[in-house]
C-alpha cells in the first residue's frame, strides 16, 4: 500500500475508492504482489529442478487459484473441496497435491479417482493403500522428521507431539509396508510449521528427509513443505529464501551423487504467496475512552480476522481515511460478543468515527478463518488485476446464514 498524494494506493487503485465501490468489511487482494512473491521464490529455488504448489487453504478464490497458475504453479490441498476447486480453477489433476490429515479411506480413494498426487501421513492410510491398489497408485508420504520449527506451537507441525506424518522412527515399517504391497512411493513429505525464520532448521529437516529416501528406491521428487515467513511488521525476521535456495540446491545435488539417481524437489509456500497481498478493510464504528485506553471499535471482528486473538498474530493497522492525523495509542476491537482485540495501544493516525482502517497481510489466512460467528455475514473479496479491480466474492447476506437452516413446522 502506498501513500500518494495523501491518498493510499493498492496496485494502482485508490484504496479508500474501493470501499466506496465495494463497502466495508472488505478483503482486497494485489495480483502484483502474488506475482511478486512467485517470481522471487521461484528464482530462489532454480538451482534444483523443482515445483512450486500453492498451499491453497491460505486463499482458496479461484480467481487467485487460477491467476496462481498462470503465474506457473500447482496446488497443495487438504480436502477433496480444495481439490474440486482446483480443477475449477484449471488445474491438470497430476498438478494438484492432496495432503489430508485423518481423512477417511473413502476421501483417499475419491482423490485417486480424480487423479490427484497422493500424499499420506498415517501408516495403517498405507496398508489400506496397498490392500486396494497394490502398487498402481503412487504415492507421497509425509514424514514427522521431530524437530521444533515454526513461528508458534500452534502452528508448529514437525515435532515429536504433533498430530501430523509418519514419525521418522517409523521408517522400517514405511519401508516394511511398501515391501509388502510393491507400493510406488514416489516421494517424501515433510511441512514442519509456518513462519520457519531459521534456514539451519529447514534443512537440518531436509536433511533427515533425503536420508530417509536412501531406503526407498522409487522416489523421484522430495516435498519440502511451506512455512517461509514474510514480514508482519517493520523490521520482522523473514526468510532468506535466496540462502535456503542455494543452500538446500547444494544439499539436493550432494544427494543425487550418492544416490547416483536424480530427482526434483517441491514447495507448499502459502503465507509467502499471498499473506502481503491482501488487506482487510474496516470501518470504525465508535471512538470509547476509557481509563485504561481508547478503543477504535470496528465493524469486523475474530470472525473476519482471528488471526490477532487466536495465534496473538501481529497485523499492521493503518487509518487510510487521516494519514496526516496526530499518532496516537488506540486499542482497535471489533463488534463480537467477545475480547476481539486486534490490537492494543497501537500508535495510529487519530482515529475518528466512520474512518477506514487497514489490516495489513491479511490475505494468508483471513478470510478462511473466517465465520458466521454472532451470525455476522463474511465480507466480500476484490481482487487487483492490471490496475483494475474485480468483485470475487460478494458480500454475505441474511439469506445465506439461512440457507443452510431447515425450519420445522413445530
Ligand atoms: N503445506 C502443508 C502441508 C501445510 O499444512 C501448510 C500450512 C502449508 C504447506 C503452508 O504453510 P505456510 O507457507 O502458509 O506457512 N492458520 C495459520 C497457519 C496454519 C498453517 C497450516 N498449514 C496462521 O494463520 O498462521
Amino acid at each position: 500500500m502506498l501513500l500518494q498524494n495523501s491518498r493510499y494506493t493498492l496496485g494502482g487503485m485508490d484504496v479508500l475508492g474501493l470501499v466506496e465501490e465495494f463497502g466495508a468489511p472488505l478483503y482486497v487482494y494485489n495480483a502484483d504482489t502474488i506475482h511478486r512473491q512467485f517470481t522471487r521464490l521461484d528464482r530462489a529455488f532454480s538451482g534444483i529442478d523443482h515445483q512450486i504448489k500453492y498451499a491453497c487453504k491460505a486463499l482458496t478464490n479461484v480467481n487467485i487459484l487460477r491467476f496462481i497458475r498462470q503465474c506457473g504453479g500447482g496446488l497443495d490441498t487438504v480436502s477433496l473441496n480444495e481439490l474440486h476447486l482446483g480443477l475449477q480453477a484449471g488445474f491438470a489433476a497430476k498438478d494438484i497435491f492432496f495432503t489430508p490429515n485423518n481423512v477417511s479411506f473413502d476421501e483417499v480413494k475419491e482423490a485417486i479417482a480424480l487423479g490427484a498426487q497422493l500424499n499420506l501421513d498415517n501408516l495403517p492410510m498405507l496398508e489400506k493403500l496397498g490392500q486396494t491398489y497394490g502398487g498402481s497408485v503412487p504415492v507421497c508420504i509425509r514424514i514427522n522428521p521431530h524437530i521444533m520449527a515454526g513461528g508458534n506451537e500452534k502452528i508448529s507441525t514437525g515435532h515429536i507431539n504433533s498430530k501430523f506424518g509418519i514419525s521418522i522412527t517409523q521408517l522400517d515399517d514405511i519401508v516394511r509396508v511398501q515391501e509388502q504391497y510393491g507400493l510406488d512411493v514416489s516421494g517424501l513429505h515433510m511441512h514442519t510449521g509456518s513462519e520457519i525464520v531459521d534456514t539451519d532448521i529447514f534443512l537440518q529437516g531436509a536433511q533427515i528427509l533425503l536420508e530417509a529416501g536412501r531406503r526407498l528406491k522409487t522416489i523421484r521428487f522430495f516435498d519440502f513443505g511451506g512455512g517461509f515467513k514474510v514480514p508482519y511488521k517493520q523490521g520482522d525476521k523473514e526468510t532468506n529464501v535466496e540462502e535456503l535456495g542455494e543452500r538446500l540446491a547444494a544439499l539436493c545435488h550432494n544427494e543425487m551423487k550418492q544416490r547416483g539417481s536424480s530427482f526434483y524437489a517441491c514447495f507448499e509456500p502459502g503465507k509467502y504467496l499471498v499473506s502481503e497481498a491482501g488487506l482487510l478493510l474496516v470501518r470504525v464504528n465508535v471512538i470509547k475512552q476509557t481509563p485504561a485506553t481508547t478503543f477504535a471499535g470496528v465493524d469486523s471482528g475474530l470472525n473476519h480476522l482471528i488471526r490477532p486473538m487466536f495465534y496473538k498474530a501481529h497485523h499492521d493497522i493503518t487509518n487510510i481515511s487521516n494519514p496526516e492525523g496526530a499518532v496516537k495509542p488506540y486499542s482497535v476491537a471489533g463488534y463480537i460478543c467477545e475480547t476481539d482485540n486486534f490490537a492494543w495501544d497501537r500508535e495510529m493516525n487519530e482515529v475518528r468515527e466512520g474512518d477506514i482502517l487497514a489490516f495489513h497481510n491479511a490475505g494468508a489466512y483471513g478470510i478462511m478463518m473466517a465465520s458466521n460467528y454472532n451470525s455476522r455475514p463474511r465480507p466480500a473479496e476484490v481482487f487487483i488485476v492490471n490496475g483494475k479491480a474485480h468483485l470475487i466474492r460478494r458480500r454475505e447476506t441474511l439469506e445465506d446464514i439461512l440457507r443452510t437452516q431447515l425450519v420445522l413446522d413445530i
